[in-house]
């Protein structure tokens, strides 16, 4: 679907990498302007010019932004602002696993400030965005591991116990409930909110043992995008919303990632965290 994306704009998070290279290089190459938000400006700026270079593309953008800091995150979406009117997808695919208990400049747990509180904030505040420019897209690279994820409300940031799978499952179960209760809370708006599946993907991502007996398994970064990039930009998937999309179409999460009230206590605690209320 070569042009399919021609005058959409898209920003895709954790862009010099494994997977969100992969959905950069695919979204540039269906003719999108693409906007790679990346930590590190040298890694950054070479994956920009590596896609830009295959897709044949002269439309790929890098912003330089730590999804782990608030101030990093409003930063972001200002200097976005000051260059862009519209932004038609937003792929939140940037993510970590940590084997220590680390703490980000806001003092808050590493993984789950990555994985979801940086999500939920910068979906928040490109909502605006997003609504000016509908039909638009909201897509979250969750993962098959949050089906063992238990939300830890008594202590989500792991201050007590730290297991480094535990966290990491935690925070992909925060994507879905994060992106079920943002589609039931923008219904109607023309933006969609919907999450992707990669499954067991070879990319720089560490795998923690026991999980890395098992690392032969993996499947191409090129392959683990393809959920991602066909809710970012497929017609088939243009009205649907609150939903969780792997390599094979739809697929059914958790019967934890469905319960709404830890959606909606979810979701009051990550506006507390992340100061959004006093934010707007
Ligand atoms: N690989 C799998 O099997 C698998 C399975 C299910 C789900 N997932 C999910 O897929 C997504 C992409 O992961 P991946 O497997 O492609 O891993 P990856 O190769 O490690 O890529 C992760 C990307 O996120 C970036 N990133 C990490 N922390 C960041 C921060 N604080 N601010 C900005 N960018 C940051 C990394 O930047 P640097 O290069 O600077 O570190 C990198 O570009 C993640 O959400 C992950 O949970 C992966």
């Amino acid at each position: 679907m070569a042009g399919g994306m021609s005058g959409r704009v898209v920003m895709v998070t954790g862009a010099n990498a494994g997977m969100g290279k992969e959905i950069v290089f695919a979204l540039a190459g269906m003719g999108a302007t693409v906007v790679m938000v990346c930590r590190d400006s040298g890694r950054g700026e070479a994956a920009r010019r590596e896609v830009q270079e295959r897709s044949g593309s002269g439309d790929v953008e890098l912003l330089v932004a730590d999804l782990s800091s608030q101030q990093s995150i409003r930063n972001l979406v200002r200097e976005f602002a000051a260059s862009h009117d519209r932004l038609h997808v937003l792929v939140n695919n940037a993510g970590i696993t940590q084997p220590r208990r680390i703490e980000t400049a806001d003092g808050l747990e590493s993984v789950f400030a990555t994985n979801h509180l940086g999500p939920f904030l910068l979906t928040n505040l490109l909502l605006p965005l997003l609504t000016a420019s509908a039909p638009s897209r909201v897509v979250t690279v969750a993962s098959g591991a949050h089906t063992m994820g238990k939300i830890d409300f008594d202590d989500v940031q792991a201050s007590r116990r730290y297991n480094e799978i535990a966290v990491y499952n935690q925070s992909k179960l925060a994507n879905l409930l994060f992106t079920y209760e943002l589609a039931r809370r923008i219904a109607g708006t023309g933006v969609s909110a919907n999450a992707a599946d990669p499954g067991f993907v070879k990319t720089n991502l560490r795998v923690p043992f026991p999980y890395s007996i098992f690392s032969f398994m993996r499947g191409a970064a090129v392959d683990g995008a393809r959920p991602a990039v066909f809710l970012a930009s497929s017609p088939e998937v243009g009205g649907v919303s609150g939903r969780y999309f792997g390599r094979k179409g739809e697929v059914r999460s958790s019967k934890a990632s469905l319960d709404e009230a830890d959606a909606r206590r979810l979701w009051t605690l990550s506006a507390q965290l992340t100061h959004l209320d006093a934010e707007g």
